[in-house]
């Protein structure tokens, strides 16, 4: 199992976006999360397919983009065109969740899959054999910089067994209040993918980042 890092820039400095998302890189992280927030599914917004666009000229690091929209199968051209490499998507947010993820792979991209902390994880059931990632929210959506839920943990083991029982490796993340202090908690859990926003933008970012990378490598050994 790989283990990564996907720092959202929720919470970077927008106005030097290109200088925070090139310090998380050289710093190890793999992944970059981009938080797509529509007003609607959630209550706020945050920005859309122009930003992605123009910042993926900035690095070639993988774009993690976590959809927080409702029936995202509206856009998931738009947002293959911009620039994605994953698009998540919320099982909550869509009429057809299935035609969705097919959508999602029709641009040869990966799917991922997120429920909220309150959506019973049986739910993902169905769907757990054709996505290629599970996000776990570990918060309610919709803002950086929340308290982790610990109900959360408990949650991921279910669901890590749910895959395990169907020899499935898919790729497990979870997204809200992590920080450095708790993050061996959820991947002893099973997560292997891990988003962190306000624990790593602000201040000196590549100390942070390199601090959440060394937690991720004991796992990989
Ligand atoms: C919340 C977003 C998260 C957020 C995480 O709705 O999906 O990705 O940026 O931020 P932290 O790590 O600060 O909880
Ligand atoms: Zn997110």
């Amino acid at each position: 199992m790989n283990y990564i890092l996907s720092p959202s820039i929720l919470s970077a400095d927008f106005k030097h976006l290109e200088k925070d998302i090139l310090e998380v890189k050289e710093a190890g992280a793999q992944y970059l999360h981009v938080d797509v927030m529509d007003g609607k599914f959630v209550p706020s917004i945050s920005f859309g397919m122009p930003v992605i666009k123009s910042i993926r000229s900035a690095s070639d690091i993988v774009f993690d983009v976590h959809l927080m929209i409702e029936e995202p199968i509206r856009y998931i051209k738009e947002f293959a065109e911009s620039g994605a490499d994953i698009i998540t998507i919320h099982l909550e947010a869509c009429e057809d969740v299935k035609a969705t993820i097919d959508k999602i792979h029709s641009f040869g991209l990966k799917a991922g899959l997120s429920i909220k902390p309150k959506t019973e994880v049986e739910a993902l059931i169905p769907y757990l054999d054709q996505v290629d990632m599970i996000l776990m929210m570990s918060v309610e959506p919709g803002f950086g910089g929340q308290k982790y839920i610990e109900e959360s943990t408990g949650r991921i083991e279910k669901v890590r067994a749910m895959l395990k029982e169907r020899n499935l490796s898919t790729d497990l993340e979870v997204d809200g209040g992590i920080n450095v202090d708790n993050v061996d908690n959820v991947l002893k859990a099973g997560v292997n993918v891990v988003v962190a926003g306000s624990a790593i933008f602000g201040g000196n970012i590549k100390e942070k980042t390199r601090k959440f990378m060394e937690k991720l490598e004991a796992y990989n050994e």
